[in-house]
């Protein structure tokens, strides 16, 4: 694999030079979305002291296929649409559920025992086992979902393509993300971790802990906590005016599914969430 690495870094320290002519450079850049598209290799992870690895040499190889490649026309039935990206394949085989009006882009990772109900999961993405990706869900390139993760209806999770060192989003496993959550620009979820319907993460947005009012962070929610959208008051020169914040209201125990959570993990057993 480092002789992959270094071959796209030398491509991408040239990338103005490549286009869709150049086969030698797509035969290597596809070599690396490959590895991605496999779950062989992912763009980000958790190091042990907590802090996002960022692979940036996959991130430069998912630009440079931009690059690489041309428009063409995909026709569906009455559909048609215009794209560079081919879209995954052979999900019978991966034993991932994908649901009709669902799309995931080639280079996205769906591990065994995803189920896609019509939602959209972008190149670089990836999605642990077991994960529910509900109704207009959306998985933006690069964001690294955990396993058993339900992510309800409507939820947009950002996708960081550039800058190639820019942390992506991050899920952990376990999380229940609920509907129409926004989690943006790195933000990141901890493990087992609930968030009620519409709350908005971002690397700005405080984290208030509902029992002492301390700001536990910016943008990331810890462990085995539930969280809601709240507000903050905030004084500017205009006036007094209320900003979003996050608000753990609750801990859990680690490992303890919380009631409502559980609930989904019964629907979804039997095939009947969405
Ligand atoms: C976040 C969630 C787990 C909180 O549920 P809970 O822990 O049982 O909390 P409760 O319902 O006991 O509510 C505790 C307090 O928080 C408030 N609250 C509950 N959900 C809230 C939310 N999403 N946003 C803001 N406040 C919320 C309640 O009004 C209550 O306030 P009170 O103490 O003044 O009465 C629950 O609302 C949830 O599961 N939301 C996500 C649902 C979803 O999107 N499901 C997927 C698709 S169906």
């Amino acid at each position: 694999m480092a002789d992959l690495q270094s071959h796209i870094e030398e491509l991408w320290a040239r990338a103005d030079q490549v286009g869709p002519d150049d086969g030698d450079a797509a035969a290597v850049v596809l070599q690396a979305v490959e590895l991605l598209d496999r779950g062989e290799a992912r763009v980000a992870e958790l190091a042990a002291d907590g802090n996002v690895v960022v692979h940036q040499w996959l991130k430069q190889a998912i630009l440079l296929l931009f690059r690489l490649r041309r428009m063409e026309t995909v026709e569906l039935g009455p559909f048609e649409y215009a794209d560079k990206l081919p879209l995954k394949r052979d999900y019978l085989q991966a034993g991932v559920r994908v649901v009709p009006g669902a799309s995931a882009r080639f280079g996205a990772f769906l591990d065994r025992g995803v189920i896609l109900m019509p939602s959209y999961v972008n190149i670089g993405a990836r999605v642990g086992a077991d994960t529910m990706v509900d109704t207009w869900a959306t998985v933006g390139s690069c964001a690294q979902i955990g396993a058993r993760v339900h992510l309800a209806g409507g939820v947009g999770i950002g996708g960081v393509l550039e800058p190639p060192n820019a942390a992506p989003v991050m899920v952990g496993d376990d999380a229940m993300i609920g509907s129409r959550c926004m989690i943006t620009q790195g933000a990141r979820v901890g493990e087992g971790a609930v968030l009620g319907e519409g709350v908005i993460l971002n690397p700005a947005i405080p984290v208030i802990d509902a029992e002492t009012g301390d700001e536990l962070g910016r943008g990331v929610v810890p462990p085995w906590s539930v969280t809601v959208f709240a507000t903050r008051p905030r004084r500017f020169p205009g006036g007094d005016f209320h900003l979003p914040c996050a608000l753990v209201i609750r801990r859990l125990e680690p490992g303890q599914r919380h009631d409502k959570a559980q609930l989904e993990a019964v629907l979804r057993d039997h095939g009947l969430a969405g």
